[in-house]
């Protein structure tokens, strides 16, 4: 069950990708599972800022490299924001192995390297590609979404 969510789409600056990043939240509610896949410098941070900002988090969103793990809060009824770095996680911890002070019932959960791992969080997940321009200087960036399990499943 697979669904495109976002064809692949030219992301020009980071100021872009952040924008992008605030449209994605949109579509996003409390428990869904969100797994970024892109190379080093990406922009999988940079994305991941934008989606704070739309969900409504207030306080700087930076790399989880060396906290692994990170809940951003937000007032009032609405979804806070999980955002982890699975980068180094090995293979079979669990993200209630993290002991998070979070319900992630009541969170979005953004994994950044989160191939593999978030697909065991949750039956539902958005898997989001981010790929460089083949030139090191291009700040252009392509970006593409398809949402995996029956929560992405169009028209629902
Ligand atoms: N079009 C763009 N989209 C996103 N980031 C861009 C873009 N152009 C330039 N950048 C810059 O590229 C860098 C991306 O860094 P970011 O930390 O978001 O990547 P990352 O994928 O999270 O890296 P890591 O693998 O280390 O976690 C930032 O410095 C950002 O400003
Ligand atoms: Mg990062």
């Amino acid at each position: 069950m697979t669904t495109v969510v976002l064809e692949r789409t030219s992301v020009p600056t980071a100021d872009a990708m952040r924008d992008l990043g605030v449209t994605l939240s949109g579509l996003l509610t409390a428990g869904d599972v969100v797994v970024l896949d892109g190379d080093l410098g990406a922009g999988k941070t940079t994305l991941t800022q934008g989606i704070a900002r739309g969900l409504g988090v207030t306080d700087a969103v930076t790399s989880p490299t060396f906290v692994i793990a990170r809940a951003h809060a937000v007032a009032g009824d609405r979804p806070a924001l999980v955002h982890v770095d699975a980068y180094r996680l090995g293979s079979g911890v669990e993200l209630d192995d993290l002991d998070l002070d979070a319900d992630l019932d009541r969170s979005v959960v953004v994994v950044e390297w989160g191939t593999g791992f978030g697909e065991r969080l949750a039956t539902s997940v958005l898997a989001v590609r981010i790929e460089r321009a083949d030139t090191e200087t291009d700040e252009v960036r392509w970006v593409s979404a398809v949402g995996h399990g029956p929560r992405w499943v169009a028209g629902r």
